[in-house]
């Protein structure tokens, strides 16, 4: 097996790299003036099994055009089989037709990855799962889906998290919460939610819960612009919980995103470096290289 970090994920890649026990083998990149990308291998790669890491932060489509260009090179090279490792899947969140002629953006994503030759996709706490089974069924890769909210949870529980309730910002989050509140544990539940698909406004109720004098933590896939971790964090303190951290795997942290939470009084944030922020103070690194251990 060998590790290939991508121009996007150089650090991780190297450290999944060093938990494997093996070698990292970065590809030589440069953009030319014009802005395309320049990929070049620096190993062999017949007849091997090829990892590429490379998460596909902004600026998402250069990251995935490099992606493309790595995948379809590996192939060309001879590589008996690419497993690609794209720890934040950019473009999950347009999953679904949400309004008339909109493109469904993760699926070209995903079917692109088909077509540049990739066998497997390994994705970190992708934004809805049953988007990723149904592409499943269109597409000849296997898609695999890790959580790091466990990790996230140990995490917290260093910082006198332990007992804390563990929220999701909306119901079809809840898996994360659970997920937390299995290493936590002081129970779980959620917030009702809404989001305005043209104006992309965010409302949010919050549920009676029984949280006065608690410590609570709010998990989520992705801090985007904060507005929806600073709503939870503000509904959890006007109940009267104590001490409130926020926790994401994807910490984009968009313009005026920490502002928004700090507002909030948010007392901890804590990302992984799936998106190197920096709030990224947990690693996929192991999480990742467990899975290709087994692999
Ligand atoms: C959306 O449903 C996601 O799970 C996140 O809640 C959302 O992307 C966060 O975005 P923002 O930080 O902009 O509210």
């Amino acid at each position: 097996m060998i590790i290939i970090p991508g121009p996007a994920s150089r650090e991780l890649g190297e450290k999944i790299a060093v938990e494997l026990g093996v070698e990292a083998h970065p590809v030589e990149h440069r953009i030319f003036p014009d802005g395309e990308s320049y990929i070049r291998f620096t190993t062999p790669v017949e007849g091997k099994t090829v990892v590429i890491v490379q998460t596909t932060t902004p600026k998402q489509d250069v990251k995935l055009i490099q992606l493309y260009l790595m995948v379809g090179t590996a192939k060309d090279l001879g590589a008996e089989k690419v497993i690609c490792v794209v720890p934040y899947l950019a473009y999950s969140r347009q999953d679904t037709r949400f309004l008339d002629g909109e493109a469904i953006s993760l699926n070209l994503v995903i079917k692109l990855l088909e077509k540049a030759g990739a066998d497997e996709l390994v994705v970190i706490d992708v934004h809805n799962r049953e988007s990723l089974d149904k592409i499943q069924k269109l597409v000849n890769i296997r898609m695999v889906n890790l959580s790091a909210i466990p990790l996230l949870a140990e995490y917290l529980i260093e910082y006198g998290y332990d007992g804390a309730y563990s929220l999701s910002p909306d119901k079809g989050a809840i898996h994360l919460a659970e997920a937390a509140a299995s290493v936590l544990g002081g129970g779980f539940g959620f917030f009702e939610k809404k989001r305005n698909r043209r104006t992309g406004e965010i409302e949010m109720t919050v549920k009676d819960m029984d949280i006065k004098g608690k410590n609570a933590v709010v998990f989520d896939d992705i801090i985007s612009s904060g507005g929806t971790m600073a709503k939870a964090i503000e509904g959890l303190k006007e109940q009267g919980a104590v001490k409130v951290a926020a926790a994401c795997t994807h910490g984009l942290f968009t313009k005026g995103a920490n502002r928004r939470i700090q507002e909030a009084d948010v007392d901890l944030i804590i990302a992984t470096d799936t998106v190197e922020t920096s709030f990224s103070c947990v690693s996929v690194a192991p999480l990742i290289a467990g899975y290709l251990k087994k692999t």
